[in-house]
């Protein structure tokens, strides 16, 4: 669905409209547009009965950016309500002219995927903010919360919301589940595992930056990485309505068959041609090509040299690419090597949604492409970020080579909990791509979604797509 936001209904506007209606798109396709103005819906059901009209009154629309809508709507004579993930073309009727003489202008980066998953956009959103995900999925793409570091009462409530405020629009949650974990969430043996030399160096950090211990675990210490942990996690997830189950890391068989049976679509995230060989025989009903631009856990193949060879392994079944796309320069480059859309991380860290603390959104905001690091400090596993003195510390002359996880989360994750919930400047950090030096400012993500539509939009246009 195309969503175009006139402020009134212009000559140029309808015109537009009416050869959006007029074209032959080869699929069955509903046409809507609203505007914040009354205007007769009669005057436009008598135009085309293809086109949805929203009366819409509400003085938050926006016209530079998409939004998420629920209302009442006429499509031809019916009147009827319409919940619909919005899609703004607001700066198409800019340029009417171009969309004239090519309406399928209005969605150039719409590829089989999308009818596949029932999204406007090939663009997925990962995400561990649940209203940012629910955001993404609004404004058209697909929206992926990561619940890897979420209890199973935390992934139940998550699922309840996004199934009830999404319904049937495609949304899913994002596990790992590494293999070689203990077999049960037993923090004691961990502990009892972590050397000396270890402890000292993070008791010295802790002085040095004066981080207060306050008692409390950080997120990676919540509960203990275990093979009981992620059962639990699964089994909530195998009893929700959920349409989407993305694997980070692993594709235990114990996930995938009832997974499958239950009629869930499975994401596979790979970093190499081999894993994505794995990922198929697995059952992967989509695979991700996650190239080492990309944020937190990163392979060491870059996106460009990725994605064409995970596309040639992978033969009929859909690829999409990640790891530094940012832009819509990025869509089209992802299209041209053959994936049928893209798989986004770092984009969203400095949108609103995201509720991330002020002073981690300014280090994003400043850093550059260059400005991120790989470490296996915070995990155990290589997981790139924004450089701070948190990387720095821990890639010293001196310092410790990072344990194992789940050791190394056990030896660190109250301390990164306690850093970031009392602001330790200097240490508090998040992952990040390199496309971090892309994030200039924060906005919105129906912003972000409507930015990366145009840049497409424009970008495939350029290349005569
Ligand atoms: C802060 C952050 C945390 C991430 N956590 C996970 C995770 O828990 N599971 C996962 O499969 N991918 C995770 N990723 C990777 C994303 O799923 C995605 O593959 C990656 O961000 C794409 O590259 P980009 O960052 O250049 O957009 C994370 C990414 C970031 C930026």
């Amino acid at each position: 669905m195309v969503m175009f936001p006139p402020r009134a209904l212009t000559t140029a506007s309808t015109r537009l409209l009416l050869a959006l209606a007029d074209h032959d798109y080869g699929r069955p396709v509903v046409l809507a547009f609203m505007s914040s103005v009354p205007i007769q819906s009669s005057k436009i059901s008598a135009l085309v009965e293809r086109i949805v009209y929203l009366a819409v009154s509400s003085t938050e629309i926006r016209h530079d950016a998409a939004i998420a809508y629920t209302g009442r709507a006429v499509i031809g004579k019916e009147e009827t309500t319409l919940r619909l993930p919005t899609v703004n073309c607001g700066p198409q009727l800019g340029t009417v002219g171009r969309n004239l003489e090519d309406p399928t202008m209005a969605n150039a980066l719409h590829t089989h995927l999308c009818d596949e998953l029932g999204c406007a956009y090939p663009i997925f959103g990962f995400t561990h903010s649940v209203d940012a995900a629910i955001a993404v999925t609004m404004s058209g793409g697909i929206g992926i919360w990561g619940g890897t570091r979420s209890t199973p009462e935390e992934i139940e409530a998550a699922l309840t919301r996004m199934h009830l405020e999404l319904g049937d629009l495609p949304y899913g949650i994002d596990l790992v589940i590494p293999p070689g974990m203990p077999e049960k969430d037993n923090r004691a043996e961990v502990e009892a595992a972590i050397p000396e030399q270890h402890r000292q160096f993070v008791a010295d950090l802790r002085e040095r930056y004066g981080v207060p211990d306050d008692g409390l675990p950080g997120m990676r210490t919540r509960f203990i990485r275990s093979e009981a942990s992620a059962r639990a996690q699964v089994d909530v997830v195998l009893d929700s309505n959920l349409p989407i189950l993305a694997l980070g890391i692993g594709s235990p068989s114990w996930v995938i068959e009832p997974a499958k049976e239950r009629g869930i679509k499975l994401v596979s995230l790979v970093g190499q041609p081999k894993h994505a060989e794995r990922a198929l025989q697995a059952g992967a009903d989509i695979v991700v090509a996650q190239g080492y631009d990309a944020g937190a856990h990163t392979g060491p193949v870059g996106t460009f040299s990725l994605v064409p060879q995970i596309v040639d392994v992978c033969g009929e079944v859909p690829v999409v690419a990640a790891g530094g796309v940012a832009t819509g320069r990025h869509i089209a480059a992802a299209l041209a090597m053959g994936a049928v859309g893209v798989w986004t991380g770092t984009l969203w860290l400095v949108c609103e949604e995201e509720h991330k603390d002020p002073k981690v959104v300014d280090k994003l905001i400043a850093a550059g492409s260059a400005d991120t690091v790989i470490s296996r400090a915070n995990s155990g596993k290589t997981f790139r970020q924004i450089r701070t003195s948190w990387s720095d510390e821990w890639s010293s002359e001196g310092a410790p080579s990072p344990l194992k996880m789940p050791y190394q989360d056990v030896l660190v994750g109250d301390m990164l909990g306690q850093i970031d919930r009392h602001g330790v400047g200097p240490l508090m950090h998040s992952g990040a791509g390199q496309s971090v030096g892309y994030l200039n400012a924060p906005s919105t993500v129906a912003e972000t979604m409507s930015r990366l539509v145009e840049e497409t939009n424009d970008a495939l246009h350029r290349i005569g797509r």
